[in-house]
This record gives structure tokens, C-alpha cells and sequence, in this order.
């Protein structure tokens, strides 16, 4: 058996479309698109059309999308560029969000802004009336993401936009899991920001966007040139941005087909897991979860070697933990809908993708429950302590 990804929500493989796309602009067509002469020239269409894809999917007009270094920065550039533009003020977000946004929070926090985090139940589905409850007349901003990146759960953004709106805020959704895999329409989802990233959805690394309102009141993050109409300077990463603009157009155009496969394979991998593993917990709300991803806790063992283990049969895996970013803290989202730390220390999220088949998740039932009940005859922790 080849060996088996299973961790697309940290990133996916390239396709060959977008790399062959690409491949032009890493060579002869290497201008700077802000370049007068033609060099410059020729590159100008490709570049004004990968931005015309990535706002088609939006629904917005390609002047309000601002091309990034990727989700983190797009979430940085959001959440910075409303609160320096308006000095002073109250942010709303949750506790299960990703670390790009709450660490950026928290860091306004200390430089004199305030921060409200709302909870979310043992689903890990925000409800929008805590943010209602939440919001301030000083309140700056709301954001909420779209999917939750570790246990799949899809938030209620729409329902949460028109809170914000209706008390005058504007409203900030991370989409960097969704985009180009639900529909992500800027009205739709009532957004007046949503950051994006081209590497989930089979295009390279190092680019995203940030979508920007009409008449959202944001600073830039960096300045020091005219690109992007001056709100995000720095010559562009233009294969990269072609990348994503070639990805996005594929992954529109399958995005309904790969749905549809993912849902049976979620099923089979969960019954799979909760029949074959005794004390296991399949995290997140099983009506509200993207269908690509499953976060799975396992009592009295650590995720780590578990994925280690199965990294030794050929599957990749990542642990629920924060582990991975060398972090002994278990999990803000799984403490947040009320995993335990021991467990949540105990969690595997199995993310799947366009390439994963019926058979992948046939070798992972049948390699997985051995490794458990191994790992745990060895595990100084016992039933009582699995929290
Ligand atoms: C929900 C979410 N937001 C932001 C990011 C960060 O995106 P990037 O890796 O492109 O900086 C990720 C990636 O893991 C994510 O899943």
C-alpha cells in the first residue's frame, strides 16, 4: 500500500494542473506586474486573472481582494488593520478559533484593546446568541471562523454576521478551511473580511487572500509600497498567485462531487473506529462537521505515539494536541468543548482529501486498532485516569 496522507487540513499536495501552471512564472515570464515595460506587461493579465477567480469564487469584485502570504497573515492583516484603524475598542472571537487569530487577539489584548471569547458547548459550535451577548457599543469587530481546522465543525457564520451587522460591527470569518470546499459567497456569509489560503485546497504554500469590504475601515499591516492599492505592499508572489488561482477553479469544480465521497468515508471511518476501540470519542457535532475531517480521542494513550505508529505503517495523521507547534498545552479547542486535558492530549484528527479512497480507510481500520490496544497494554495510565 502507498503511503497514506490523511492530514489535509494542514495542508494538501500540489496539483499538477496549478504546477503547470506555475511553472511559466517561474521562468520566462518572471516581470514584476507594476513594470511599465513589457516584461512587467506580460505578466499583468495572468495576474488580474488569478485575482478575477479568486473573487468570482467570493462573489466580490476583484478590487476587494487582497493577495497574502497565506491564512495567518490574512488573519493578522484582518484583525490588526480594524483595531489600529480604530485605536481603541472591544474584539469578539471565540474560543475555538485558530492560533492566527486568538494569538493576535490576545496580543492586542495586551496593547490595550479588550477581548471577549465566547464558549462553545461540547459540540464546538459557537451559538449566536453568546455573540450577541458578547457584543459592546465599544465593540471593533466579531470574528468567527467558517470551519474549525481540528474538529471540522462548521460555524453558524451567517446567523453570527447578521448579529454583527445589526450592531453596526463589521464582521471577520477565517475561511481558510472552507474556501473552495463550501460556499464561501462574501454576502452570503454576511462578511466584511474573510481570509483565505491557496495550500488547503491543492495550491502552493505562501499565498492567501484577504477579502476587504467596501468601506471597512482597516490600516494596512505592511506598508513600503503600492501593491494591492497600497493595503498590502511588497512585490507580489506571483506563481504562487497564479497557483492559487488556477486551484481554485478546480476545486470549485469538484468541490460538490468531493463532498459527496467524503461523507460515506467519514461514516465508515467513524463506525470503523468507535466499533473496533473501546473508549473512544469521536469529537464535534456529527451534523455540523465538514465531512473531511474526523477528531477522534483515544483514552490512555498520547496522540504522539499514535502518530508515530501509524507514521511506521505508512498513514500520516496529526495529534488533536498543540503538540505538533512544540507545545505540551492540550488543545484550546478541544478543552473548549470540554475534552479533558489528559485526553485531549489522546486525540488524533484524521483529515482526508480528493485522493483518499474507500481502501485507505479500509488499511486504517485494520492497522489502527492493533496499534491501540498495544499502546494502551503499555500505558501507565489506567481506564479511571482517561478522563
Ligand atoms: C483555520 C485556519 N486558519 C489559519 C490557518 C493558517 O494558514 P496558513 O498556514 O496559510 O498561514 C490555518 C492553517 O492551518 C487554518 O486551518
Amino acid at each position: 500500500m502507498n503511503p497514506i496522507y490523511l492530514d489535509h487540513n494542514a495542508t494538501t499536495p500540489l496539483r499538477p494542473e496549478v504546477r503547470d501552471r506555475m511553472i511559466p512564472f517561474l521562468g520566462e515570464l518572471f516581470g514584476n506586474p507594476s513594470s511599465p515595460h513589457s516584461f512587467g506587461q506580460d505578466v499583468k493579465p495572468h495576474f488580474q486573472e488569478a485575482r478575477q477567480r479568486i473573487a468570482d469564487q467570493l462573489g466580490a469584485p476583484p478590487s476587494q481582494v487582497v493577495f497574502t502570504s497565506g491564512g495567518t497573515e490574512s488573519d493578522n492583516a484582518a484583525i490588526k488593520g480594524v483595531a489600529f484603524a480604530s485605536g481603541k475598542g472591544h474584539i469578539v472571537t471565540t474560543l475555538i478559533e485558530h492560533p492566527a487569530v486568538l494569538q493576535t487577539v490576545s496580543w492586542l489584548a495586551k496593547k490595550g484593546f479588550d477581548a471577549s471569547y465566547v464558549p462553545v458547548g461540547s459540540s464546538g459550535v459557537v451559538d449566536p446568541e453568546d455573540v450577541r451577548k458578547a457584543i459592546r457599543p465599544d465593540t471593533i469587530l466579531v470574528s468567527v471562523m467558517h470551519v474549525n481546522n481540528e474538529i471540522g465543525t462548521i460555524q453558524p457564520v451567517r446567523e453570527i454576521s447578521a448579529i454583527a451587522r445589526e450592531a453596526g460591527v463589521p464582521f471577520h470569518t477565517d475561511a481558510v478551511q472552507s474556501f473552495g470546499k463550501l460556499p464561501t459567497r462574501v454576502d452570503d456569509l454576511g462578511a466584511d473580511l474573510v481570509s483565505i489560503a491557496a495550500h488547503k485546497i491543492y495550491g502552493p504554500k505562501g499565498v492567501g487572500a484577504l477579502y476587504i469590504r467596501k468601506g471597512t475601515r482597516i490600516e494596512p499591516l505592511i506598508i513600503g509600497g503600492a501593491q494591492e492599492k497600497r493595503r498590502r505592499s511588497g512585490t507580489e508572489n506571483i506563481p504562487g498567485i497564479i497557483g492559487f488561482g488556477e486551484a481554485i477553479v478546480h476545486a470549485e469544480r469538484e468541490r460538490r462531487e468531493i463532498f459527496d465521497r467524503l461523507v460515506p468515508l467519514r461514516k465508515k471511518l467513524v463506525e470503523g473506529l468507535s466499533e473496533a476501540i473501546p473508549e473512544l470519542r469521536i469529537n464535534g457535532d456529527p451534523e455540523k462537521t465538514f465531512p473531511s475531517t474526523v477528531s477522534a480521542s483515544i483514552g490512555r494513550i498520547e496522540g504522539e505515539s499514535m502518530l508515530l505508529s501509524l507514521d511506521m505503517e505508512g498513514i500520516a495523521v496529526s495529534t488533536g494536541s498543540a503538540c505538533s507547534s512544540g507545545s505540551l498545552e492540550p488543545s484550546h479547542v478541544l478543552v473548549a468543548i470540554g475534552v479533558s486535558p489528559v485526553l485531549a492530549q489522546g486525540t488524533l484528527r484524521f483529515s482526508m482529501g480528493r485522493g483518499t479512497t474507500p481502501e485507505q480507510i479500509d488499511y486504517v481500520l485494520e492497522v489502527f486498532p492493533p496499534i491501540v490496544e498495544r499502546l494502551r497494554a503499555m500505558s501507565p495510565l489506567r481506564a479511571s485516569q482517561a478522563g
